[in-house]
């Protein structure tokens, strides 16, 4: 993404330092990761993976886990040659951060290890752990002088949830910049590894048509939409702490919001880029709680089938408290203060167990002024929409008006339709390889910020007040399989708007 790199780029020798390499994420997403980095021959030449464990494991019975994790969730058929040499980088060491002692010895066993791989003592730390081990693993790291740059690099990286509101985002990131510099620090958003939502920054901005149309004289308003087919399934703990807005809206619907509405960044690089999106985060207008409440909707499902499979009501799934009044569904309406947007509202929505799964962003055009077609009720007419697909369809599609073929002058809508598929081909991957590639690069333009972390909270921060102070005051319900609840489409109603249909 930046001018300097090009798909051919090595990087550095480096070591790759996993916590949590046993869970989920580690075999989910970053060995499979790896794997397809190591099949494109873009890991670096001098390479070693250490998973930290907390109990003593011999490396052979780690390369067994992961090879099996490997071959479970491999995005394209796995080479056994391929995997051999990635595995032959892996070894584990023992650590846990409860134990400070086992930290020191961790740095002895560490650097002995680098010094046999050549590995230049440049050390990325990946955190695949649950976000309570953040602060402690980095202060251990800290403590020790891992995470020390004496001419070798040393990264470390998060995922999130960054905090659960704003003051816990604020803590978190004082935590870490007390033990690192903002730059040593990757945040990643899984969302920023999909090749349509990087693109967003390609379309706007390496092109001359869409930016001067980009703005309040000729855009309606934006509607930002990540709806779910699944339910909460077995996350029934996580997902009752932390519900639909704070596990999608200030990180996921946030990256796509501030793609779309950002001034362009004076160069595409991390300084610009990263700046230019956490200005439009910090210009979205904070609500008071009564305005929070008037400006959005929340739910929570009820039972019902999804295609064959049956959901049963939130409230009734493994580790959901009694009574929970967490949302499963949310629906905003911000308001962005500044020259480009005033007067143009973002709406957003998501949710879990939707009769459909949609990600996309679709921009609204003002109506033209259809005078001069008088026999043609302006209702009969197609909305023009410019919609940026991410799932399922990762694609672009302009939706104007045209004529009907004949003598008389009728009016239909039609589609234009750009899809990636159809014009690249690409190797499926996890998502995670453009980020894992960066980090190890040095590039962290795809990464948070803290700035922009906490602006994103501050801004979500009413709606999480307001709700948490109403109780089970508004919370409407929906059936699972439906498109949320009605109360979302009076949000648009009233402003004289309606959501696009995703059927
Ligand atoms: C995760 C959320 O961050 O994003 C999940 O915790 C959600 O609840 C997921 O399902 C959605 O990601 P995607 O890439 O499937 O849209």
């Amino acid at each position: 993404m930046t001018d300097a790199k090009t798909d051919t780029t090595k990087p550095d020798p480096c070591s790759f330092v996993i916590f949590g390499v046993t869970g989920d994420l580690a075999h989910r997403l970053v060995m499979p990761a790896l794997y397809n980095l190591a099949a494109s021959n873009l890991l670096p030449d001098k390479f070693c993976v250490v998973g930290i464990a907390r109990k003593a494991m011999s490396a052979d019975e780690l390369r067994e886990g992961l090879l099996a994790g490997l071959k479970k969730f491999a995005t394209r058929p796995v080479d056994d040659a391929i995997a051999e040499r990635l595995l032959e980088c892996v070894t584990s060491i023992e650590a846990d951060p409860q134990d400070p002692a086992s930290f020191d010895k961790m740095r002895d066993e560490l650097d002995a290890l680098e010094k046999r791989r050549e590995t230049a003592g440049n050390r990325l730390f990946y955190l695949a752990t649950p976000p309570d081990g953040f602060a402690p693993i980095a202060r251990q790291l800290g403590r020790t002088g891992m995470l020390q740059e004496n001419g070798a690099w040393r990264r470390l990286v998060v995922e999130k949830p960054f905090g659960t509101d704003l003051e816990s985002a604020k803590k978190l990131n004082a935590e870490l910049l007390e033990i690192l510099t903002e730059h040593q620090i990757y945040r990643i958003d899984h969302y920023l590894g999909k090749e349509t939502v990087q693109n967003i920054l390609v379309l706007r901005f390496a092109n001359g048509m869409f930016e001067p149309i980009w703005n309040r004289n000729h855009i309606d308003h934006v509607q930002i939409t990540v709806d779910e087919k699944l339910g909460v399934g077995h996350r029934g703990s996580f997902y009752d702490a932390t519900g639909a807005l704070r596990d999608m809206v200030p990180n996921h619907l946030f990256q796509l919001l501030s793609l779309v509405a950002m001034e362009p960044p004076t160069r595409f690089d991390a300084h610009s880029v990263r700046a230019a999106k956490a200005d439009v985060l910090a210009a979205i207008q904070l609500e008071s709680e009564t305005e929070a409440l008037h400006n959005s909707v929340r739910g929570q499902y009820l039972g019902g089938t999804i295609g064959d499979t049956v959901i049963e009501d939130y409230h009734k799934t493994k580790d959901v408290a009694n009574g929970s009044t967490t949302e499963t569904y949310a629906a905003l309406k911000l308001v962005i203060d500044n020259w480009r947007w005033a007067g143009v509202p973002f709406y957003l929505r998501t949710g879990k167990a939707l009769g459909i799964k949609r990600t996309e962003v679709a921009i609204k055009f003002k109506q033209a002024p259809f005078a001069m077609f008088q026999g043609t009720p302006v209702e009969a007419l197609a909305q023009n929409y410019l919609v940026i697909g991410v799932e399922p369809t990762e694609g672009i599609a302009l939706q104007f008006n045209t004529k009907i073929p004949g003598p008389a002058v009728r009016i239909d809508g039609v589609e234009m339709k750009f899809r990636y598929k159809d014009y690249f081909k690409a190797e499926p991957s996890t998502g995670y390889e453009t980020l894992i590639y960066d980090c190890m690069i040095g590039d962290n333009i795809l990464f948070q910020r803290a700035d922009s972390v906490e602006a994103g909270w501050r801004a979500v921060q009413p709606f999480l007040d307001a709700w948490a102070n109403a109780g089970s005051d508004g919370l409407k319900s929906y059936k699972a399989g439906s498109e949320g609840p009605r109360e979302a489409d009076e949000l648009m109603k009233r402003d004289g708007r309606a959501w696009r249909k995703l059927s």
